[in-house]
């Protein structure tokens, strides 16, 4: 037995995570490593829910009083109309990840964007402001690094796509956002290694988003004009498994600065830590716990 079982009684705050598939989350780890470190009577649990159950799963946060849930795929659009408010960050991004219940009311958040911007800071020194970001995707990690880097005043956006029609919604909805914040949303490339060739002597952050080289699934490196890229480029890839890609190996091996999206599983989990507890995260902790499953 570890001692968060021994530990648990009438005081304890619930707080987890809603998804589906969600058994090999690492979130449970790591948030409950933390919670240990800073001896705070909290347990993090995992909780599969399916789509149709959605809404009496977040009626649930309330009635039992939980301090807050994250939530994850496929579940971080449709969950905004069971909720009280919405965060700027998740109205720009138009996704939430994080629910926080401040006595009985359900804020939206969305710390994934937040994630990604620690983690190219933490990881390689490099912050969004004035940058030129190229993403290949367009899913819901793309939302958020996209939104993002809006937000935080990069000087451009550019979109890759295998299927153009969603390159293009992520930007009319960038364009509708980023009115808002006064900021110039982005543009789109084509699917291919010419386009890209043209777009990567320009970008300052390169970043993988689709699942391409998850669990050793294609190479990306592959499609890249390598010889394009300025030197002090910084490459991201959101697949952490495996921690290091191929994408990103090959970028190392050519001298350049790598951050894996495993950082920004880790920073997503510390910004909702610090909005359930009030407390400053154990960053160390967190990522000793994450990375020990990778041992
Ligand atoms: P996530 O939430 O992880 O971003 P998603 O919303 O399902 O996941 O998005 C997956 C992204 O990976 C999409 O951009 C997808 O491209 P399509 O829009 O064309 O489907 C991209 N993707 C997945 N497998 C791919 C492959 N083999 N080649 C190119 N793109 C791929």
């Amino acid at each position: 037995f570890g001692g968060i079982i021994l530990k648990i009684d009438a005081e304890t705050r619930l707080v987890g995570v809603i998804g589906n598939p969600i058994s090999h989350s690492l979130s449970p780890v790591m948030h409950n490593a933390a919670f240990d470190a800073l001896a705070l009577n909290y347990i993090y649990m995992a909780f599969q829910v399916e789509k149709d159950d959605l809404e009496e799963a977040v009626k649930g946060i309330r009635a039992l009083g939980l301090a807050g849930i994250n939530v994850t795929i496929p579940h971080k659009t449709c969950v905004i109309p069971f909720l009280d408010e919405l965060s700027p960050e998740a109205e720009m991004i138009g996704a939430v990840n994080t629910i926080f219940n401040r006595n009985g009311k359900l804020i939206g958040y969305n710390t994934d964007g937040y994630g990604f911007e620690m983690a190219l800071q933490e990881q390689a020194g490099i912050c969004l402001k004035d940058k030129n970001v190229f993403i290949i995707g367009a899913g819901g990690a793309a939302h958020a690094i996209a939104g993002q880097s809006v937000l935080s005043g990069a000087s451009s956006v550019t979109l890759t796509n295998r299927t153009f029609e969603k390159a293009k919604s992520l930007m009319e909805f960038l364009n509708r956002s980023s009115c808002r914040c006064n900021q110039n949303a982005g543009k789109i490339i084509p699917w291919d290694k010419d386009a890209w060739r043209s777009i990567l002597p320009h970008s300052d952050i390169i970043v993988n988003t689709t699942s391409i080289g998850m669990k050793g699934q294609g190479n990306l490196a592959l499609d890249i004009p390598w010889d394009s890229i300025k030197k002090d480029a910084v490459f991201f890839d959101a697949v952490y498994t495996p921690m290091e890609t191929l994408f990103l190996k090959e970028a190392k091996r050519l001298g350049y600065k790598v951050v894996s999206g495993l950082y920004m599983l880790i920073y997503q989990g510390a910004r909702a830590f610090e909005l359930w507890t009030g407390k400053r995260p154990p960053i160390e902790v967190m990522e000793k716990a994450v990375l020990t499953y990778f041992a």
